[in-house]
């Protein structure tokens, strides 16, 4: 594995010898982990089978979850996918950015069914990485990747996360250090009647139902019938357990706290980890994986987590939480 260092301010990359061998990389089925503005992904030649493959048995991750198709442009992404007029409203709106469009799959896409698990469907996102960008409009592939973690496991949010998940199965992996945003893009279905938000994430729901004009009807998180298939309730899982809404910390626990409030037990933690000082939910979306991950290395008995407001990108935050928190199967 090759690690190339990019600075985020060096927007000269294609310059770089190294960009033409990650694009020679991804067209000959390897896989590059590649950073976008939400979490580091594990990037493929979305149109490879072969190399969609090799995406699931590095992640360990079940057949049936399907990936996310990156593309440089609304252009690329119509086609792939059949936008009605709420998909050409949020698009306009939100690309590039951390919004994921579930449309109709276009008959004549070339992806891959394997990244699209044989569903009729597709998930297509533009992010706003110019390095994802670049390497999907000189490859002319769109990209499937996951979250470049191992599956059921926390996100990556920096090239070290993903080292240590991936590294054996990487060909390349491109360090711009963390992400931004921090969590998962925000994944909206337009294939039934109704607009409907299948995972929170980077963009507030809030913002997207004032684009729409309407509300979107929420997913069910009924493991039965997981409604973006990948959904499953238990994910995000640290190694002990996770305490919801807690207001003191139990002996051996680590802390992950927000705001300013002092918990009765909070010296005798085993780290305390705070999301935001100032109650800032955008910058304690941008810290949540780093700090299950911190909490996680400093502790096996288990993490309390201090409750988290359910407004913007708090609904976000509070559904990793609950999946972190989640009984494991
Ligand atoms: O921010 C992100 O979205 C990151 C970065 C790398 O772009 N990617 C990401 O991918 O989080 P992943 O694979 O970890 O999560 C994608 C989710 C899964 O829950 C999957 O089930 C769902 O998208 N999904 C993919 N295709 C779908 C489809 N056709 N219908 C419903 N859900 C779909
Ligand atoms: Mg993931």
């Amino acid at each position: 594995m090759e690690r190339w260092r990019l600075a985020p301010s060096n927007l000269d990359f294609e310059k770089d010898e190294r960009f033409a061998r990650v694009c020679e990389a991804l067209k000959a089925g390897q896989l590059v982990a590649v950073p976008t503005e939400t979490v580091y992904g594990l990037a493929a030649d979305a149109t490879n089978g072969l190399a969609c493959a090799g995406i699931y048995e590095a992640k360990g991750r079940p057949q049936f979850n399907p990936l996310i198709s990156h593309v440089e442009s609304v252009e690329a992404a119509r086609l792939h996918g059949v936008f009605n007029e709420d998909a050409e409203k949020l698009a306009a709106a939100f690309w590039p950015g951390p919004l994921t469009l579930v449309l109709p799959r276009r008959e004549t896409s070339n992806v891959s069914t394997l990244a699209t698990a044989g569903l009729d469907s597709i998930a297509i996102r533009v992010p706003n990485a110019p390095i994802m960008q670049a390497l999907a409009r000189a490859t002319g592939c769109p990209l499937a990747a996951p979250s470049a973690n191992l599956s059921g496991r926390i996100s990556g949010t920096t090239a070290d996360d993903v080292i240590n998940d991936l590294e054996a199965h990487l060909a390349f992996i491109i360090d711009a250090g963390a992400t931004t945003v921090g969590v998962e893009s925000t994944i909206i279905s337009l294939i039934g009647e109704q607009p409907t938000l299948l995972r929170p994430g980077g963009i507030a729901r809030e913002d997207v139902e004032k684009v729409l004009g309407k509300k979107l009807v929420r997913a069910g998180t009924d493991d039965s019938a997981p409604a973006a298939p990948g959904m499953l309730t238990s994910h995000y899982a640290p190694r002990g357990y996770v305490r919801l809404n807690a207001s003191e910390v139990h002996e051996g626990e680590a802390l992950i706290n927000f705001g300013s409030a002092q918990l009765a037990g909070q010296d005798k933690a085993a780290a305390v980890i705070n999301l935001s000082t100032e109650g800032s939910l955008t910058e304690a979306a941008s810290r949540l994986f780093i700090a299950l991950r911190e909490a996680d290395k400093a502790t096996t008995v288990g993490i309390a987590v201090v409750p988290v407001p359910e407004e913007g990108l708090g609904e976000a935050i509070n559904d990793r939480l609950s999946r972190a928190a989640a009984p494991r199967t």
